[in-house]
């Protein structure tokens, strides 16, 4: 990856002159279906921009109380767009046609206008869920239908893609705006591409200069995504199998009362309530073993697979479950 950089050619992306840039945008514009894709350096910033795009201040967007946009972007959907949110409390994350209908409001002089629609593929907080294809297409053309916009935050959805053999553009079918991130399972540094209509991306670029995300010679970045592109998306099968083994080897431990599914590299797990121990203070036991989890909320426990996590990382992850089982306070 690191050698990709020394032989690509860059130039000032703020005018399309970087042409290693420039093929990112058009390879990832083909692997969603759209006419047009933009360079930029988080998947955060992907969100924003598209809601920027889609929304007007006082604007509702329906989307999973457990999306990235409401827990974990700082409320910047209120503060850079004047938007608003209407939560849908859906089972990891996957919500459906008819919960639009409900959360969709009846055009109203007083009310706020439900305008966007957002859904996440694969599920962040739903424990990596991947959304049926039937049930993300009838959300998007329900959204539609009543005159909403459609954005996907695809940070993830190569997993999805990989897990089921469902393409991106198939999953993306009925969005007006998708992205994919580089920095998760396909392991670069920095960068995310936001897809969308030539309008759309039109617009997006507004938004990224005056978001400060604009650069000039994105090539050093975008080089190394083409090469995650050709090299690190069949692999993400490896890291979906090791989440697997982390599943089973959970399902035994009497720490947890719930482990999610697997559905590709996420494994999520609920502390039981007979556990006298916070997830922080798993988090920190693991951290003294080598072992990076993240807590989330009091009772919960994430763990991600991905390039940099082979087989031995799974390994001690699992004896440090172990010793936290032995070691650890139970009531
Ligand atoms: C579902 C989802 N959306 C958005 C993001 C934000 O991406 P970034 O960290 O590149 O801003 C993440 C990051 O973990 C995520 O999991």
């Amino acid at each position: 990856m690191l050698n990709s950089v020394l032989t690509m050619e860059t130039g000032d992306e703020r005018h399309n002159g970087c042409p290693t840039t420039n093929r990112l945008r058009e390879r990832v514009a083909d692997l969603f279906g759209m006419e047009d894709a933009l360079f930029l350096p988080s998947g955060s910033m992907c969100n924003q921009i598209a809601i920027a795009v889609h929304t007007k201040p006082g604007d509702e967007i329906i989307c999973s109380r457990e999306s990235h946009i409401v827990f974990a972007e700082c409320g910047g959907l209120a503060k850079l767009s004047g938007a608003m949110v209407s939560v849908i409390d859906a089972d990891r994350g996957l919500f459906s046609a008819d919960d639009v209908v409900r959360q969709c409001r009846p055009p109203s002089s007083f009310a706020p206008s439900s305008r966007l629609v957002v859904t996440e593929q694969t599920s962040n907080l739903g424990g990596g869920a991947i959304w049926p294809l039937e049930q993300l297409q009838s959300v998007a053309n329900t959204a539609r239908e009543r005159g909403l916009s459609v954005h996907m935050d695809g940070a993830r959805v190569l997993n999805a893609s990989v897990a089921s053999g469902t393409s991106v553009a198939e999953y993306a079918s009925g969005h007006d705006s998708a992205w994919l991130a580089f920095t998760k399972g396909l392991g670069c540094p920095v960068g995310a591409v936001l897809a969308g209509s030539r309008d759309f991306i039109r617009e997006a670029w507004h938004f990224k200069r005056m978001f400060g995300g604009a650069m000039r010679q994105t090539g050093v970045l975008t080089a190394m995504c083409l090469y995650a592109l050709d090299h690190h998306v069949e692999r993400l099968a490896e890291d979906h199998t090791r989440a697997k083994r982390i599943e089973t080897a959970l399902r035994g431990c009497s720490l947890f009362d719930r482990i999610f599914p697997v559905d590709t590299n996420i494994v999520l797990a609920e502390l039981s309530s007979a556990a006298e121990l916070s997830a922080v203070e798993l988090r920190d036991f693991l951290a003294s073993k080598n072992v990076k989890v993240m807590a989330v909320g009091t009772n919960r426990i994430r763990m991600i697979t991905h390039l940099d996590v082979d087989d031995r990382a799974v390994s001690r992850l699992i004896e440090g479950i172990e010793a936290a089982e032995t070691v650890l306070p139970s009531r």
